[in-house]
């Protein structure tokens, strides 16, 4: 489309903000954008003042792509109005979870599975964002040495929750999290299930499966949350197929899209606003692979993807 895309963010939270800057980062073909949250209001994202219009069925009239980035659930920006934007002619990238693991959906992280977008029906889920980060990085070894099992342990920056998680870390607010913040580190992200994982840990295993094709593949999660404002970190323990060298590992990881290796060890503090995947201290023994990887919560776990899925759609720049 020659003149550019007319764009809806619905939410206008963190990773709407963080939409609109990617968008304009990435240079995305633009007719128009337009911002749509519970409320009416003049509201200033990534630097830019917009007027904020009511997500209400209408408001899609003419939108080619709507990033959903609202609220979960009953009451969600993405159950209440997705298919209402669907129906309008939109494409809809949801950041929330209500539809990742339904079938019809394809969930997508363009540098692993960008061929599943094929045959979409109008509605097209980015990960969790600790999924996102991690799948980016079991994928070159999934291809090159079969999983046989992956363990990991998460370390999740509070902006992971919203604005409220990051309330909780610089004002004290108190119904963020299920404990203090504050000097603290909590092992409960989301509610727990009747197997005693968190919802958090149960996304972070199904969605994997999802995305690499590995239905029955072994996953065990542990996801914290740690009093760091942007860029999870995770411990990530892998047995392969078969054995492996640490050269060859490091090849593997090295020639991933999205994925930078480092010497050392990239930390959340120095990754905070870039749009990889980072990974450092690489240990191979035998058929155990082990590793430390960070990436932005609010880049390339939500925003960065969905726009690279809209790369993908349209055709311009898809996977960079
Ligand atoms: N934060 C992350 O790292 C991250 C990563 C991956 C995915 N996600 C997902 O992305 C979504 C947004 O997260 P966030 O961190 O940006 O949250 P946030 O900072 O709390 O912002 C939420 C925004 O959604 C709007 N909203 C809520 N319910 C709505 C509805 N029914 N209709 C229209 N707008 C609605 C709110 O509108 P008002 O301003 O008018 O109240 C607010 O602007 C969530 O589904 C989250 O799970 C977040």
């Amino acid at each position: 489309m020659s003149d550019g895309y007319t764009v809806a963010v619905v939410g206008a939270g963190l990773v709407g903000d963080r939409l609109v800057a990617e968008l304009r980062r990435r240079d995305f073909p633009l007719k128009e954008l337009r911002i749509l949250a519970r409320s009416a209001r003049s509201a200033v994202l990534a630097g830019e003042t917009f007027e904020v219009g009511v997500a209400e069925p209408e408001a899609f009239e003419g939108v080619d792509i709507a990033f959903f980035a609202g609220t979960e659930g009953e009451k969600g920006a993405a159950v209440q109005l997705a298919d209402e934007a669907i129906s309008r002619g939109a494409v809809v990238i949801d950041n929330g979870s209500d539809f990742r693991l339904d079938p019809k959906v394809p969930l997508v992280v363009p540098e692993v599975n960008v061929a599943s977008l094929e045959g979409h029906e109008g509605l097209i889920a980015n990960a969790n964002c600790s999924t996102t980060q991690m799948v980016v990085t079991l994928a070159p070894l999934a291809r090159e040495f079969g999983l046989k099992k992956v363990v990991v342990s998460t370390y999740q920056a509070v902006s992971g929750a919203g604005r409220s998680g990051v309330e909780a870390l610089e004002n004290g607010r108190e119904d963020a999290f299920p404990r203090p913040i504050v000097g603290n580190a909590i092992p409960q992200i989301g509610g727990f299930g009747d197997d005693g994982y968190t919802t958090e840990e149960t996304k972070m295993r199904e969605e994997t499966r999802k995305i690499l094709s590995l239905p029955d593949l072994p996953l065990f999660a542990t996801a914290v949350r740690i009093p760091v404002h942007t860029g999870h970190a995770e411990s990530v323990y892998v047995e392969t197929e078969r054995e492996a060298e640490l050269p060859e590992v490091l090849e593997a990881l090295g020639a991933a899209p999205g994925v930078e290796v480092s010497d050392d060890f990239p930390t959340p503090l120095e990754v905070s606003g870039e749009e990889g995947t980072y990974v450092g201290r690489v240990r191979v023994e035998g058929n155990v692979v082990q590793y430390w990887c960070v990436a932005d919560n609010l880049l390339k776990g939500a925003a960065t993807n969905a726009v690279q899925i809209a790369e993908s759609l349209v055709g311009v720049r898809a996977q960079a």
